[in-house]
């Protein structure tokens, strides 16, 4: 038993790792609050979903922040803050310049000094209410918080962890295995049934962790990613799942409407890989042309709508930034 259902009635505790169809709050309830605060966790539990999802990268002294990229300025006040104005850099990643201040440059001691803030603050004004009144938060500090409200609402809350440009910090000394596997082993969690998954673009890291750990393992797959049958095979040999673009299970047409469903949702679940989709954002301008209300790009449109459609493709869990709506697709599918 883990820290993420100690305390739990044994029938609260689900006979997999996520109950399907999954809803996954995306960096928290990220519609609502600044991604990847533990207001934005707290909230997502409180909501319903049935896990939460985040990213991590290292400080420099190797602790797993909980953060999108290592690049702080379009989620923190890091440029606020005089006495790390000499730590702005100009470094290259992912083939673009990037200026700014990155958590790999920093001790943890200095990315305790930030506060969080909303990314989209334009787009999601109300969000703009909680800047400043949190911190970045630890792997660990979110592994906590879910355990906690999981044990409070007698619900087993999962947990996928998304490991970000492993090889390029490795490449700076900074590998990610060891201090994610470092925490989850400390707090009980290394386990098939703990409630964690672990995801990442990168192959390699996936593969190495398949031989270290029975955590369910998830390749995530963009737009142009290879999907053929040789590539989900070799998926298969490694992971549990795939966390896809939705894209790659309903394209849209040219004039932005849902086009009929692909192939990858039934050849996944012959090699018995669960498929989850990502992103699903409730604003209009995310949002397919028939699922959008009004013209308005930052008025929130029928996301439930837009889930029914991905659920009847057969998915087995929704990331969403707003886990309240895609919940209601849920109720009705069920
Ligand atoms: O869960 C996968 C999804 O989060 C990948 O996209 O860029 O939001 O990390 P991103
Ligand atoms: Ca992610």
């Amino acid at each position: 038993m883990s820290v993420l259902t100690a305390g739990l009635p044994t029938r609260s505790i689900p006979s997999r790792l996520v109950v399907t169809p999954a809803v996954v709050a995306h960096r928290g309830a990220s519609g609502y609050h600044p991604e990847h605060t533990l207001g934005a966790y707290r909230a997502a539990v409180r909501m319903g979903a049935d896990a939460v999802e985040l990213d991590v990268v290292p400080t420099a002294d190797g602790v797993l922040v909980v953060r999108h990229e290592s690049e702080l300025s379009a989620t923190t006040d890091v440029a606020d803050h005089p006495g790390l104005a000499d730590r702005r850099t100009t470094r290259r990643v992912g083939g673009r310049r990037v200026t700014g201040w990155f958590t790999d440059d920093l001790t943890l001691a200095e990315v305790r000094t930030l506060r969080c803030r909303e990314r989209h603050p334009a787009l999601r004004p109300g969000n703009t209410l909680h800047d400043g009144r949190e911190g970045v938060a630890t792997l660990g500090e979110v592994l906590a918080a879910v355990g906690t409200e999981s044990v409070r609402r007698e619900r087993a809350v999962g947990v996928m962890i998304e490991l970000k440009s492993p090889a390029r910090f490795a490449a700076r000394g900074l590998p990610l295995e060891e201090p994610l596997l470092a925490e989850l082993r400390c707090r009980g969690l290394d386990h098939a049934r703990s409630g964690v998954t672990v995801m990442s673009f990168d192959r390699g890291i996936l593969r190495r962790l398949a031989s270290r750990t029975t955590v369910p393992l998830v390749q995530l797959l963009d737009v142009g990613d290879r999907l053929d049958a040789v590539a989900l095979d070799a998926i298969e040999r490694y992971a549990d799942g795939v966390g896809v673009h939705q894209a790659l299970v309903r394209p849209r047409t040219p004039d932005g409407r849902l086009d009929a469903p692909t192939r990858l949702v039934r050849e996944a679940h012959r090699r018995w890989l669960d498929v989850h989709v990502w992103t699903l954002r409730a604003e209009n301008r995310y949002l397919p042309v028939e699922h959008r209300l009004g013209d308005d790009p930052a008025v929130l449109g029928d996301l439930p709508g837009l889930a029914a459609d991905l659920l009847d493709a057969g998915v087995d869990g929704l990331i969403t930034d707003h886990p309240d709506l895609a919940l209601r697709a849920v109720a009705a599918a069920v």
